[in-house]
């Protein structure tokens, strides 16, 4: 109890000073991950970056560095999903960078749309073992001596399918959903003492991970969607950066994504009517008859 007693005291709420910050991203190899390392590190901090695949981090690593004129970056393969291997993960870019995690942003994560009937167990558990325990993982790893210390920021990344029930995203939805709850409930925990908590909801963004995802769509989620240009992860970066400027918990990076986290209970309804009619009308059109 008496170990606790002084970040309790220790109530923070100045703003994160980012040239001096130790920021460390999940996911830093490629898209909102990549893009918001980039930000961070023109702004002067150092960075660590972790994903799987050694070779697109060291890349990645190596071109955030001399985009930001030599700012210290460093890199470590691991699976978010195991907890051993990225907490130890972690705990090596500390001490490499020697200096303790001011700035976590949990953006690895994958997502595999289908047909609720037609997804395997197997993508079920996949979207709740990354995108989900893969934060919570990052989460556990940074949070005990942000609170000792009274001091940091904690930003995961949802989705807007984690604030609304789309058709084919059964499986990748209620993980960022999970991610959602999570980071209200931490949120709730952890800003008493002096810790920023985020979390992220972006639309469609311009990634390999839209990529990808674009080959499972079913045609009733590209109808959803309809025309809807994806962002860019510059831009959802940039209001990454701004969240934790401002110390927000949600960050919307769109007015699209705003609304639906301010009106969500208000909007359903009606985005729920159109959705359903949009899907109607393409089962339709291809129904023989
Ligand atoms: N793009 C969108 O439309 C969109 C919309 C809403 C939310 N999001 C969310 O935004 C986050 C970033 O997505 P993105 O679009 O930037 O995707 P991306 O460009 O595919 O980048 C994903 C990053 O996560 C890493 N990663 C994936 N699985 C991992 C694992 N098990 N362990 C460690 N690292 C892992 C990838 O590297 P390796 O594969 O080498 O591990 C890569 O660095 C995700 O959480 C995603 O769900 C994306």
């Amino acid at each position: 109890m008496a170990a606790t007693l002084p970040a309790m005291r220790l109530r923070n709420t100045r703003p994160m000073d980012i040239g001096s910050a130790h920021v460390v991203v999940t996911g830093g190899s490629s898209g909102i991950g990549l893009a918001t390392a980039r930000l961070l590190a023109a702004r002067g901090a150092k960075l660590s970056l972790i994903a799987r695949g050694a070779e697109r981090l060291e890349e990645a690593a190596r071109e955030v560095s001399a985009a930001a004129k030599g700012v210290p970056v460093a890199a470590r393969a691991a699976d978010v999903a195991d907890r051993a291997a990225l907490t130890r993960a972690i705990a090596e870019l500390e001490a490499e960078q020697a200096r303790p995690c001011d700035i976590l942003i949990a953006s690895a994560g994958l997502a595999r749309p289908g047909h609720f009937l037609e997804l395997s167990d197997d993508v079920f558990r996949q979207m709740i073992e990354v995108d989900y325990f893969g934060t919570l993982h990052a989460v556990c790893a940074v949070a005990p001596g942000m609170v000792e210390r009274g001091h940091g920021s904690v930003v995961a990344v949802s989705s807007a399918a984690g604030l609304l029930g789309i058709f084919g995203y059964s499986a990748y939805g209620p993980a960022k959903f999970a991610v959602r709850g999570l980071m209200e409930s931490v949120r709730a925990e952890l800003a008493p003492r002096g810790v920023h908590v985020g979390v992220v909801f972006p639309p469609d963004v311009d990634t390999p991970q839209l990529a990808e995802e674009n080959r499972w769509k079913p045609r009733e989620t590209r109808v959803i969607g309809g025309t809807i240009k994806p962002l860019t992860a510059e831009k959802v970066a940039a209001a990454i950066v701004k969240g934790i400027e401002r110390r927000r918990f949600t960050i919307c990076p769109d007015t699209g994504t705003r609304a639906l986290a301010r009106f969500g209970s208000v909007l359903m309804p009606l985005l729920n009517r159109e959705f359903d009619r949009r899907v109607r009308a393409l089962q339709r059109s291809t129904t023989p008859s």
